[in-house]
């Protein structure tokens, strides 16, 4: 098997990395969830070697990410978890999360899940990041995500580019609050919670 190979993570990878150094300052560990390739991982644990990096998906993706981690030869980087977002997550109190292009993919009922299992698991001061493409007030930060939108929903009627007010609301109800909304390169955002009430 080949490693798989996401060219959007190459292009992003550094940006993105240059936010978690800020952000992850001062956490310990992260869960990552979604890992996809592996290739985020890969590039982000040994450039925060003050953490550690759990990496987890749907079993599926596991051969993949297992391929990045043994090249990456990292001790920091965790072998990835079973971690299905609508079901009860497999990890106890990481005090940082990652996920990157997820929220898009699944449906708005395990995006609420997401926000449930996150209330479940960040501890109080605990960092969230969520990376990708959000519409603001109904609209799309450009056309090339609207296009974006509508190829994700005609490929599953349940995915599509979510509202970041939406997702707000969730991580308030979640205990969260946000602490930034980041443009990132190619219409995307990073938005930064933290755990602020139990
Ligand atoms: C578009 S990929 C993003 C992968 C990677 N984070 C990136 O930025 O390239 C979406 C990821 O969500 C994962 N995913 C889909 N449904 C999921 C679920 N129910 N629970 C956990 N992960 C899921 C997929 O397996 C895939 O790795």
């Amino acid at each position: 098997m080949n490693k798989p190979f996401s060219q959007a993570c190459e292009n992003n990878k550094a940006p993105i990395l240059a936010q978690l150094q800020r952000i992850f300052k001062n956490t310990e560990q992260v869960l990552e969830i979604g890992s996809g390739t592996g290739q985020h991982a890969a590039f982000f644990a040994p450039r925060l070697p003050h953490l550690l990096w759990q990496t987890s998906d749907l079993p599926a993706n596991h051969d993949g990410i297992e391929l990045w981690l043994q090249e990456a030869q990292c001790d920091t980087l965790l072998p990835p978890l079973s971690l299905d977002i609508g079901e009860p997550w497999p990890v106890s109190q990481p005090d940082g999360m990652f996920t990157a292009n997820t929220l898009h993919i699944v449906s708005e009922a395990l995006v609420e899940a997401f926000f449930a299992g996150v209330s479940e698991h960040l501890p109080l001061h605990g960092q969230l990041c969520i990376y990708g493409p959000f519409k603001y007030q109904g609209q799309f930060t450009s056309a090339s995500n609207a296009q974006f939108d509508a190829m994700l929903k005609q490929r599953d009627p349940r995915s599509g580019i979510r509202e970041q007010q939406w997702l707000v609301a969730l991580a308030k109800q979640a205990g969260l609050t946000l602490i930034d909304d980041v443009a990132m390169p190619a219409n995307n955002q990073l938005l930064h919670f933290e755990r602020t009430k139990r």
